[in-house]
């Protein structure tokens, strides 16, 4: 594991967005795994100001996002297929058909998981999947408790999740209760991962996924059995690190690549 820690919000964002961005100048038919949320807005940006600016070219890209909430349309202002637009999708050339994102509506959750496992599978699998994480240490919406081998699911929210997303919404009563979410099983076949956090209130969560032992009540403490895992950190959240001297060692004495 890679943690970088930046002195600001902006800062992680565009050293994260770099990642992405080498990735598909190298691959240009790279599939990217997606996360929502206020944390990658940065990140986002950083990639819509590359291909505006930079010539970054998605013609060739697939993305499947990590969830989406059940019961939400996907033109209702608060589902993950708006945010996804919004932010990302209608400022770059991703083709419509090589977007997935899970179904807020299906009737049947069972299928349209299988059936979303298998189209990763088809499409060769994730090569990067970006990450953010709950306070309470979730990756995508794989709660305190789920099986770090789960796969694509219909999950119950936890509280603190409901409470925590309820800022985006009218009423805390409107936070959907159920979310369809790939699992950390899904996420741990990603041939990359960028993990990215800040703020204060990411710092409990974000030391406990690092330097605590792996566990299913910090389901991001699983990314230490991956190979390749970057996290990219404001100072506010790797403020908890017991190891920041080690961290920030480690990036001042970076190998030279041969
Ligand atoms: C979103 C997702 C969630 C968020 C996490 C942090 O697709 O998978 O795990 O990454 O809840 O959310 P923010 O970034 O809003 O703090």
């Amino acid at each position: 594991m890679e943690v970088l820690i930046a002195e600001t919000y902006d800062e992680m964002s565009v050293r994260a967005a770099a990642v992405v961005g080498k990735l598909i100048k190298i691959k240009p038919n790279a599939v990217l795994g997606m996360a929502t949320g206020s944390t990658p807005l940065g990140l986002y940006r950083e990639l819509v100001r590359l291909h505006q600016d930079e010539g970054l070219d998605f013609a060739q890209v697939t993305t499947f996002n990590l969830d989406e909430y059940v019961g939400l349309p996907n033109d209702e202002p608060h589902s993950y297929h708006y945010f996804m637009h919004e932010h990302f999708f209608q400022h770059v050339d991703v083709p419509s058909g090589n977007i997935y994102i899970p179904s807020g509506t299906t009737s049947n959750h069972a299928a349209f998981c299988a059936w979303y496992e298998e189209r990763i599978r088809e499409c060769g699998g994730i090569d990067i999947q970006i990450l953010g994480i709950g306070a309470d240490g979730h990756i995508a919406f794989n709660e305190p408790g789920s099986s770090l081998g789960s796969r694509t699911r219909l999950k119950t929210l936890a509280r603190q999740t409901i409470e925590d997303n309820a800022r985006f919404f009218e009423r805390p009563d409107d936070v959907p209760v159920y979310a369809i979410t790939m699992g950390v099983g899904t996420i741990l076949e990603a041939r990359a991962i960028v993990m990215l956090a800040n703020g204060k209130t990411k710092a409990a969560a974000v030391a406990r996924a690092i330097e605590g032992p792996v566990t299913s009540m910090i389901t991001a403490s699983a990314l230490q059995l991956h190979p390749s895992v970057r996290v990219f950190l404001d100072r506010d959240a790797a403020s908890e690190l017991q190891m920041n001297d080690y961290w920030n060692w480690v990036q001042e004495n970076r190998p030279r690549q041969g």
